[in-house]
């Protein structure tokens, strides 16, 4: 049987061009892991991962982990929360903000043995059921994004600002929200939402 080489590229939508491109991408990290351990690689035995609880989003999970492994990395591909962005990896751009006892703290930057003991926030936890929370209702509102990458990041920052400030000034939001960066240059329409948020929660608004 011949193919038509015409129709095959016409069918290509960009949907599912998309999709071709994941399982291209799917395939290629499963044929680099499939390959197994080869002699010269190290491989942790169980005694030396670490047992650990964590607390995230009122839930208790005990998870085996290794000791290099960060929060970020055990938030998104053990317990599947990827609300919590992957940016930098290195503490500058405030996409894998969680909280932690409210305050707001970058996942890539905290190991997840460190991580023990607190409670752990993440965006899946402010939602109630089906509901947004008032933040997250603010950002919808206000147009508080673009591309939206930065946003859950940008969320959280503001949910920690918001228990620890209540009433933020202009400049309290500002400073507050200056861990987190967002390429598209939304900060005007996000200072807004946090500061509408912030209202809402005071039942202002
Ligand atoms: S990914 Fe954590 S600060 Fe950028
Ligand atoms: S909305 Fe695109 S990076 Fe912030």
């Amino acid at each position: 049987m011949e193919f038509d080489e015409t129709k095959i590229k016409m069918s290509v939508t960009r949907r599912g061009f998309l999709t071709t491109m994941g399982v291209g991408a799917a395939v290629a990290v499963t044929g680099r892991y499939a390959s197994g351990a080869s002699s010269d690689e190290t491989v942790m035995l169980p005694e030396e991962m670490a047992k650990i609880r964590l607390h995230v989003n009122g839930r208790v999970h005990r998870l085996l982990v290794e000791p290099r492994w960060t929060l970020l990395f055990v938030l998104r591909e053990k317990l599947g929360l990827t609300g919590t962005k992957v940016g930098c990896e290195r503490g500058e751009c405030g996409a894998c903000t969680v909280l932690m006892d409210n305050i707001p703290r970058y996942a890539c930057m905290t190991l997840a043995v460190e991580a023990q003991g607190f409670e752990i926030t993440t965006l899946e936890g402010l939602m109630k059921g089906e509901d947004l929370g008032r933040v997250q209702e603010a950002f919808l509102e206000h147009d508080a994004f673009q591309c939206g990458y930065c946003t859950p990041g940008q969320i959280m920052a503001a949910e920690g600002l918001l228990k620890d400030d209540p009433e933020p000034s202009p400049d309290a939001i500002r400073r507050g929200m200056s861990g987190n960066l967002c390429r598209c240059g939304a900060y005007t329409h996000i200072f807004e939402a946090v500061d509408e948020a912030g209202k809402r929660k005071r039942g202002k608004s």
